[in-house]
């Protein structure tokens, strides 16, 4: 007698865990290459830059000088106090290398930070639209997530009133994002101040997702740990990902507060057990070595967001604000008759342009596109064409 095997089942936290669309528009846009269609890619959330040769040489130096073993969980000596120097002098603030932890990316500090400090029935305020993985892990660890809405009319962030609304005494965690991903707004020192005091008469923690802080055009960044009393509440998260065109190296620090240091180093050796060393090594270059070709990358996102935002502001049905930081425009497209998800689709399928739906970064996402700078100037061009015939077709249909 033969026995059936149970179906095996997936766990329910599976369920809840969500994901980034970035990914899934990128495949259906390699597909229609593969069939030989041409498809500009302004969905993804990377500098087309090349890794700073200075860099890429300190990793190439380090693996072939034997650095290819395990290392201490919480990062390399010299990584940890070329980024608590770094964050010293950048956000002026004194951050102690012992508070500093080192991770594959910024993201893993996304997850653990969630994990390390909220449990069923703890709400959770994060930005909305705001970087997808807030809320997936937040529903993944069983907590509320609580939406923050980051409008237009407030320059893409929000007010002290809109905050003090969602804050009750279940508030375990906070999260921030300036500059933001998806909007390019940010977090001034005046509403960080106001964050402050509301924070203040709440025992919650904070995380600050800073993976932005060093490409901002027209202001000079606010970090929230900075101000009265919350840098030993706030998990201050940054990385190199995007400052230095390090995407794929896959290297992030976080500066916690002391008492989840040991928790979040924890977490760390019970997934990847340590971030490589020669990965770390080449981090320390691009901390303390020279940035020119970063500056120079810098000048160059600020020259596409202005001709971008020029070109989708003539564009019927279209109005984009001025982002302030990031490399991502997010127009407000509800003047087209079509949602973001429709038009997004009518992008890539009738124009080959590859641009992420706003609800790909939540609800209040809707009516916006959000298109990633990070491209040639000449691309740009080509893709605000497409944009106007398609936007056009749509309107001769509708009349
Ligand atoms: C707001 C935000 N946080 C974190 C990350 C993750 O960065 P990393 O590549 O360092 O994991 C991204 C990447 O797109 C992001 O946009």
């Amino acid at each position: 007698m033969t026995t059936k095997a149970m179906p095996a089942a997936l766990s329910t936290g599976m369920q809840r865990l969500g994901t980034e669309t970035a990914f899934e528009v990128l495949a259906r846009a390699r597909a229609l290459e593969a069939q030989g269609r041409r498809v500009i890619h302004l969905e993804i959330g990377e500098p087309d830059f090349g890794t700073p040769a200075n860099i890429v040489e300190a990793g190439v130096r380090a693996f072939r000088d034997g650095h290819t073993h395990y290392c201490p969980a919480p990062g390399l000596p010299e990584l940890r106090e070329a980024c608590a120097e770094h964050l010293t002098r950048h956000r002026r603030l004194p951050i102690d290398p012992g508070r500093v932890v080192v991770a594959p990316g910024a993201k893993p500090f996304l997850f653990f930070g969630v994990v390390a400090t909220c449990d069923p029935g703890d709400e959770v305020i994060y930005p909305n639209p705001g970087f997808p993985i807030y809320e997936s892990v937040i529903r993944w660890a069983g907590a509320t997530p609580v939406p923050l809405p980051l409008s237009e009319e407030h320059g893409f962030a929000f007010t002290a009133e809109q905050l003090a609304e969602r804050l009750t005494p279940r508030t375990k965690l906070v999260i921030l994002n300036s500059p933001a991903n998806p909007t390019g707004g940010i977090v001034d020192a005046g509403l960080n101040a106001e964050i402050a005091r509301l924070l203040g008469e709440h025992g919650c923690w904070l995380l600050s997702d800073e993976v932005y802080a060093e490409m901002l055009y027209d202001a000079d960044h606010d970090t929230v740990a900075a101000h009265q009393g919350l840098l030993d509440r706030t998990m201050l998260v940054d990385g190199f990902s995007k400052t230095f065109a390090m995407t794929g190296w896959r290297l992030g620090y976080a500066a916690l507060p002391e008492p989840l240091v040991e928790p979040v180093t924890r977490l760390l050796i019970n997934s990847v057990s340590c971030t490589p060393p020669a990965i770390q090594l080449a981090g320390v270059e691009a901390l303390n070595g020279p940035r020119t070709e970063i500056d120079a990358m810098l000048a160059e996102f600020r020259r596409r967001r202005d001709a971008i935002v020029e070109g989708l502001n003539s564009l019927p049905g279209v109005s984009c604000l001025m982002p302030r930081g990031a490399f991502y425009a997010f127009p407000n497209i509800t003047g087209t008759g079509l949602g973001a998800k429709e038009l997004a689709d009518r992008l890539l399928y009738d124009g080959g342009v590859a641009a992420l739906a706003g609800t790909a970064f939540g609800d209040y996402g809707e009516g916006h596109l959000r298109l990633s700078y990070a491209n040639s100037m000449e691309n740009l061009e080509e893709a605000i064409s497409v944009m106007r015939d398609v936007v056009a077709e749509i309107q001769v249909v509708a009349s």
